[in-house]
């Protein structure tokens, strides 16, 4: 994996949301697959506003969810659906014959992990996947301990995502179990995107860069990955050695 390392919050995710575009430019049918959360938000505001201004062609790219809440309605702000619909979806007018996100209402959730794996696995894998990572050192809802041969899986949350969670809802919710797709296709993935930011993830980015490489970390796994290139600015990087 390479590391990039950048003064703050904008210029890390200017140049974040560079690479995301030259990988849309040289794949115009690219499977893509985007994390939600605080840390990519500008990223993608920036990504979307590139694409937008250069004229960029992404109609012929599909989009995948990489994980949802379960049980909570799509529609709710603070879900993963709400937040890909908000900053890429709607900007970029993408039909939804273009994209498949878990449904976390379903009564068959088994299901919707084998649709997911069926998309994938027919559209020969992820071109390009952006990830944040979670408190806990998690990738999608990966937590630690999740295996490496995983592919889309239903997960019970660990208490550090149900609780660091609340924070996109407006009120507290019940946030017990996700839907994710898992670290193998993850990790398959061709072009590898890591954001993180902020003092915050200051330790976390410490254990995953310069720990052990583990399951117990997920985010550490990403080290044995060429394809990966994490971005993070000065604040996340406090901690690592000089
Ligand atoms: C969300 C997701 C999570 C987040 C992670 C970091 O779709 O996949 O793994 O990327 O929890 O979240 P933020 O960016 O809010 O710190």
């Amino acid at each position: 994996m390479e590391l990039h390392t950048f003064k703050d919050y904008h210029s890390m995710s200017h140049a974040a949301s560079d690479s995301m575009l030259r990988a849309v430019m040289s794949k115009p049918d690219a499977v893509i697959c985007l994390a939600t959360g605080h840390t990519p938000c500008l990223t993608y505001r920036l990504w979307v506003e590139k694409i937008l201004q250069k004229n960029i062609n992404v109609s012929n790219c599909f989009f995948i969810g990489l994980d949802e809440w379960v049980g909570i309605r799509a529609d709710k702000e603070g879900t993963c659906h709400h937040f890909l619909y908000n900053y890429i979806f709607h900007p970029l007018h993408v039909p939804e014959s273009n994209l498949h996100l878990f449904n976390p209402m379903s009564k068959n959730l088994e299901e919707e992990c084998v649709q997911m794996n069926e998309i994938i696995h027919s559209r020969n894998g992820i071109d390009m996947i952006t990830l944040g990572i979670g408190m806990n050192g998690h990738l999608g809802f990966n937590e630690p301990g999740a295996s490496l041969y995983n592919d889309a899986h239903v997960v019970k949350l660990d208490a550090t995502t149900q609780t660091v969670g609340q924070k996109y809802f407006a009120t507290v919710q019940s946030i017990s179990r996700g839907i994710t797709i898992g670290l193998r296709q993850i990790m398959q993935s061709k072009k590898i995107i890591v954001l993180a930011n902020g003092f915050g993830k200051a330790h976390i980015i410490k254990q995953a860069l310069e720990g052990k490489i583990s399951t117990s970390l997920p985010a550490s796994l990403l080290r044995n990955c060429h394809q990966a290139t994490c971005y993070i600015d000065e604040e996340a990087a406090t901690l690592l050695r000089k």
